[in-house]
């Protein structure tokens, strides 16, 4: 199977930046609780990885409140351009967010916890995460949220699972196990299925 590709990701994501604010509404509630993992507290750094539109950022800034600080980082300038706007709307000075490649980007660090949320391209890239992993500071707390395949028994579910996930990432290898290449750089890991197998959350912290 094929490995990510940015090129294909700016194109579809050119596609789907006006309307994916409404296509991703669904998946608000697993966004708090992805969210709610990381255990965020006031005055934290948080790196927001491919932050998309910002959907995240109202939830991370809650937290970390105005004295912590929020990094982003977005490959599509079509998500992000949204993403600055909601930024500029509220006023929030204690966001960060950088255009690029998570494989290239200069992120600053160290963070005290990294948001993975529905970004299977990136999860799916060992130098994203080298390089994500490379701004935490030592026992960090990450959460990961996103699709997956069901299990066997559920098998038909399957080509409903590929052809939502198709759209939103440019590979679906490791689909049936998202989280695997993260879980090898962390010192603890928990998981649970949702969306009846379909999706997964996940939580740990770096070694
Ligand atoms: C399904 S969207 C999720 C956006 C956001 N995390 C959210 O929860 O709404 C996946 C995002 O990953 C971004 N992306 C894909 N590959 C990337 C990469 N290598 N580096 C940074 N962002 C990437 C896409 O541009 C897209 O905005």
């Amino acid at each position: 199977m094929s490995a990510p590709d940015p090129q294909l990701a700016l194109a579809r994501y050119r596609a789907h930046a006006a309307g994916y604010d409404a296509s991703a509404a669904r998946t608000m509630p697993l966004r708090r609780r992805t969210i709610a993992k990381l255990a965020l507290q006031p005055g934290e750094t948080v790196l927001d990885v491919a932050c998309g539109t910002g959907l995240s950022l109202p939830l991370l800034r809650e937290a970390v409140g105005e004295d912590g600080r929020i990094v982003g980082v977005e490959l599509s300038p079509d998500m992000l351009a949204l993403a600055r706007a909601r930024c500029a709307r509220e006023g929030w000075r204690n966001v960060t967010l950088i255009e690029g490649a998570c494989e290239a980007a200069a992120i600053p660090g160290p963070v005290d916890a990294v948001l993975f949320n529905y970004t299977h391209d990136v999860l799916r890239s060992p130098a994203a995460l080298a390089r994500i992993l490379a701004a935490t500071r030592p026992g960090a707390r990450v959460a990961v949220a996103g699709m997956k395949l069901a299990p066997w028994w559920l098998a038909p579910v399957n080509v409903l699972v590929r052809a939502q996930a198709r759209p939103y990432m440019t590979t679906l290898e490791g689909l049936r196990s998202p989280w695997d290449l993260l879980e090898g750089h962390l010192a603890s890991f928990a998981r649970e299925s949702v969306l009846f197998g379909t999706g997964y959350i996940g939580w740990g912290r770096v070694r």
